[in-house]
């Protein structure tokens, strides 16, 4: 029998937990298995999981009783949701709770929980430099992660609290690159003003929680931010404009122009803008560099990144 820890990963066929999938998959001699969740097994993702020697199983976030069952025997978990799924912070905040009961009562060594901020701690709700969203959140993606950390320490898990950052992959598949604008111009819209933007290849982010499974538990009980850079909005227009060979200029607009965008989550992202911006200090500070490059040795940089993936970013 294997004497391999199983690392059951949630979201194994997606951009976090396929980044973690790959790195144990690319370390045989690493100590670590696989156990990849999916609703759908029978997903090309799933499907090419499998044949790189990962155990796929099927587990739904929203039925405990499969967690459960996809944690049973495993030596740790990597747990995320994916809020843009449904955009609901209250099944976010269900998904963590099942996520926390599930690693409990199978008696997980080492939870890894992909969270972020609960802005309210910073800006309550009747702070109103920002307007409250849905009645209850200021950005409902990040406060029902942060807001879900103590479903974990409550039920006993052993965790560690992975505060993770803006990928720079939104650039091809979040709408967040470049964008024409009518002179014709191309623009990275923000409202960052000056400030720093912990950002990172998403690959990374996998790369940096294999690197905390690798330590043991060093970092139980921890909270760790992780970030590839901290470039400012100018400084990632400028390493664009490098990129693509086409001039990209930073539009750092205001955020109540940003949250009025018109598309899904705008007010949630020109809110969590905002926060970045007006918290910058702490943001940063939170998310080091060099602990995120002893994590991950293979770190890329804005520059590293885009070298391999500008021409996958769409422009018109
Ligand atoms: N974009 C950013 O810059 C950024 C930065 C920090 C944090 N985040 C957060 O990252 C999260 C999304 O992670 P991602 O980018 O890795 O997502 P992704 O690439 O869109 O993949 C989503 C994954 O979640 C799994 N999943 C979703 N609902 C599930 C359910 N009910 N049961 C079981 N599995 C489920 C999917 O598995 P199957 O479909 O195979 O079941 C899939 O593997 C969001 O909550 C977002 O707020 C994003």
């Amino acid at each position: 029998m294997s004497d391999e820890k199983v690392i059951a990963v949630v979201g194994a066929t997606g951009a976090q937990g396929g980044g973690l999938a790959r790195a144990i998959l690319a370390d045989p001699e690493g100590g670590f298995a696989v156990r990849a969740l999916t609703r759908n097994p029978d997903s090309d993702a799933a499907r090419e999981l499998a044949a790189a020697g990962a155990e796929v199983v099927r587990a739904d976030l929203d039925d405990v009783e499969s967690l459960k069952r996809a944690f049973r025997g495993a030596y740790g978990a990597y747990c995320v949701t994916n809020y843009w799924e449904h955009f609901s912070p209250e099944k976010e905040l269900a998904q963590a709770a099942n996520l926390a009961e599930a690693a409990a009562a199978e008696g997980l060594d080492h939870v890894i929980w992909s969270t972020l901020e609960d802005t309210r701690e910073w800006v309550p709700l009747d702070d109103d430099r920002m307007p409250t969203l849905m009645e209850e959140y200021k950005v409902p993606h990040f406060d029902a992660k942060g807001a879900a950390n103590h479903f974990f320490t409550d039920a006993g898990a052993p965790t560690t609290f992975l505060l993770t950052s803006f990928y720079w992959d939104n650039f091809i598949h979040f709408g967040s690159g470049p964008q024409r604008r009518p002179d014709g111009t191309l623009a990275l819209v923000m409202c960052m003003g000056d400030a720093k933007l912990p950002s990172i290849a998403v690959e990374d982010i996998g790369r940096c929680a294999y690197g905390i499974f690798r330590r043991g538990d060093e970092y139980i009980g921890e909270t760790v931010g992780i970030a590839g850079g901290h470039p400012t909005g100018a400084e990632m227009a400028e390493a664009l404009t490098e990129a693509l060979g086409e001039e990209v200029v930073y539009d750092d607009v205001p955020p109540e122009v940003y949250r009025a965008l018109g598309f899904p989550g705008a007010d949630d992202l020109g809110n969590m803008f905002q926060f970045k911006r007006d918290f910058n200090d702490y943001y940063c500070g939170v998310r080091d560099l060099a602990e995120s490059r002893e994590l991950n040795p293979e770190l890329q940089t804005l520059d590293a990144w885009l070298g391999k993936n500008a021409d996958r970013i769409p422009i018109e």
